[in-house]
This record gives C-alpha cells, structure tokens and sequence, in this order.
C-alpha cells in the first residue's frame, strides 16, 4: 500500500493482547483498559425460537466467562423474543454471566415515527431492550442495488422515449434548467442512441454494484441511535477494488468522519468501531492478513486520537470482522489494538461462537 500508515500516537493499547489481557484479569473493567466485544451478526438467519435455542447452546459452553462483552445481533424478528431472555438476572442464576451480554439490532432508520413503511426506528429499539445497533455494514452499504433492482428503473430513465416524453414537459415548464434541456435535447436527438445505450448500461452496473446506503444515511442513524440511547457498532472497510486502487485509507477516512461528524466527545464512548473490509466478509473469502489488520486499526486509532484526543482512543474498542472463526480467534485477538471481533457465519453456529469467545482459554 503506497499510502502512509499514520504513526501511532502511544503504544500502550499495543500491548493488550489476547494472552495479556487475562493475565491482567484484575485490570479488565478498570478505566483504560479494553475489554473484548465479540459480537455475532446473525444477519438474516434464524427464527426468534432458533435464535433463543442457538443463545442457549452458546452460553452453556460459555459459562461463567464474564471478561469479555458477547454480543448477539438476530435480525428484527427475533430481537424481542431473545430480549426477554436474556435478562441479566438469568443470566447470571442460569449461566454466572453477567451484564455482558448485550442485544445489538442489525440495523436501524433515522427518522423516529411515521410513514416510512417497513423501517424500524431507535426509539422503538430502546423500548424493547436492544443495547446496540450495527450501523453502515457493507451489506447495506454497497449491495442494496443489487436486490432493490434500482438498475433497470434508471435504465428505463435512459430510454430515447422516456426522455422525449420529459423533454415535452420540461419544455412546456417555466424556469427548468437550460443545461437539462440541452442534454436532454442532445441524448434524444437522432443518431445518438448508441451514446444513451451506454449510458443506461452504465449506470445500470453502476447501482446494481454501488447503490446502497449513503456516508450521510449512516451519520443520521448514528445521531438517532445515540439521542436514543442506544449504543452504535459502526462498521467500514474497503471493497476490493477500493483497496487495489491503494484507496483504503482515504476510504475509511471518509466513512469515518462522516459517521463520527455527530458524534461529541461526550458520547465517543457509545460508539464500538468495526472493521470489516469487504474483500474478506462471507463464504468462500479469506480473512485479511494480520498485517493488514493491523495497519488498519492503528490507521482508526490515530482518526479517533485526532478526533477525539488520547483518552477516548485508548479505550474505543475497534473490531474486526471478515471470516473470523475459532481456528483464527486467536491470531486476530493478538494483533495488537484489535479489540474484538464482528462474527458472521461462524457466529451461526454454537460451538464455533462459543469457541470465539472463549479465545482467550486454554480449554
Ligand atoms: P463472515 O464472518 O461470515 O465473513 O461475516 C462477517 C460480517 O459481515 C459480520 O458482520
């Protein structure tokens, strides 16, 4: 990568490794230290009676582990069945877990109510015990456009007759932009079609590959989840062309100064970090190297210390996420200043998360 990697500000955060930090098991929970968050992001699996079975199987191997923060992320559906279960009081007579089980939602909308079919807003989240939501994940970030076919609507937008139709009217308006009218008139006119072709193929490609949710869409779901209350895992990362363009890090910049605009220094401590470069997420993709992990995290740390000044780098917890597994935990854990993990697939299966989890056992 031909970009600078910033320099890292301090290396105390460098030395909490997966090994260390149960050595200084006394000093987890002490203000500065950074407590692990593994996090699964069910995606959309599981009906609510999966989820509250596949939880049961999870904390069952996991008992008793209380130094670690475990997150589990079901889809809408199943957010309210497995908020009843997993109240911290049974928990803790059931399992000997503690308040470290948190709730996070995979998603949220910005507005608070009203009528914006099919959204959920942070308030209604709060009211039914969701501790944290996953903000900007690649998933909503770059592949809406695939599903939501927004492709062949602007494609239809291209077409010679459409344009002649809009042209008619605009012409018939008052005050319509001269330069809209002129490329109108130049796309509609004869023996421009192959021109208007192209154009409608390529944006086609464009929003079936790109279109998603906006820098601006996720600093507003950001700012209604913390007027809420309700904390924020915000996820970025780089797509692969991104990163073979050596555009990684003015990428993350942006996406992270976006999504942080909102947030103060007062509630920098609401917010985890994840990220999950594109290129490594999902079946049959490998996991990023540790060195470029590392790079990565040191690269968010120093955005944070600018931001946010040496206190709130030091404790920000930054995940990864991307093909984390048990046969990987604890190799990623060690890279110093990663902080825990955002599990997708393996997090699907008990043994596997359970095992992520407890990455920091020997047994
Ligand atoms: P995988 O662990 O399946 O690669 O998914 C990562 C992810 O997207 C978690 O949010």
């Amino acid at each position: 990568m031909k970009t600078a990697v910033p320099k890292v500000y301090r290396n105390y955060y460098r030395q909490r490794t997966a090994n260390q930090w149960l050595k200084v098991k006394a000093e987890v929970g002490d203000p500065g230290a950074i407590r692990p968050f593994l996090a699964g992001n069910w995606k959309m699996n599981m009906i609510p009676r999966s989820g509250v079975a596949l939880a049961a199987r999870i904390f069952d191997i996991c008992k008793d582990i209380k130094d670690v923060d475990i997150g589990l992320a079901p889809p809408f559906t199943g957010l309210s069945t497995l908020a009843d279960y997993i109240k911290p009081d049974f928990l803790r007579s059931e399992y000997g877990l503690g308040r470290n089980v948190f709730l996070l939602a995979q998603d949220t909308f910005f507005e608070s109510k009203g009528a914006f079919t099919g959204e959920i807003s942070a308030e209604m989240l709060a009211a039914i015990g969701v501790d944290r939501v996953i903000i900007g994940h690649s998933d909503r970030r770059t592949n809406l456009g695939k599903y939501f076919g927004f492709g062949p609507s602007i494609a239809k937008r291209l077409s010679r007759a459409f344009l002649t139709q809009e042209l008619g009217h605009l012409k018939a308006k008052e005050g319509v932009d001269p330069q809209i009218l002129a490329a109108l008139e130049h796309l509609t006119a004869e023996g421009n079609q192959d021109i208007l072709a192209g154009m409608a193929r390529f944006l086609e490609e464009e929003m079936r590959e790109r279109a998603g949710e906006s820098d601006e869409a996720i600093q507003k779901k950001v700012q209604a989840c913390l007027t809420h209350g309700v904390q924020v895992v915000l996820c970025c990362g780089e797509n692969r062309e991104a990163r073979e363009a050596q555009e990684t890090f003015s990428l993350l910049d942006r996406q992270l100064r976006i999504g942080l605009e909102v947030v103060s220094p007062r509630t920098a401590g609401e917010v985890v970090i994840a990220y999950e470069p594109v290129w490594a997420v999902g079946e049959g993709a490998s996991p990023a190297k540790p060195e470029q992990i590392s790079e990565v995290h040191d690269f968010i740390r120093n955005l944070i210390m600018d931001l946010y000044g040496e206190q709130i780098a030091s404790t920000i917890r930054i995940l990864y996420g991307g093909n984390v597994k048990p046969d990987n935990i604890v190799e990623i854990m060690n890279i110093p200043g990663v902080d825990g993990a955002l599990v997708g697939g393996a997090s699907l299966k008990a043994n596997d998360f359970a095992q992520i989890i407890r990455f920091g056992l020997n047994t």
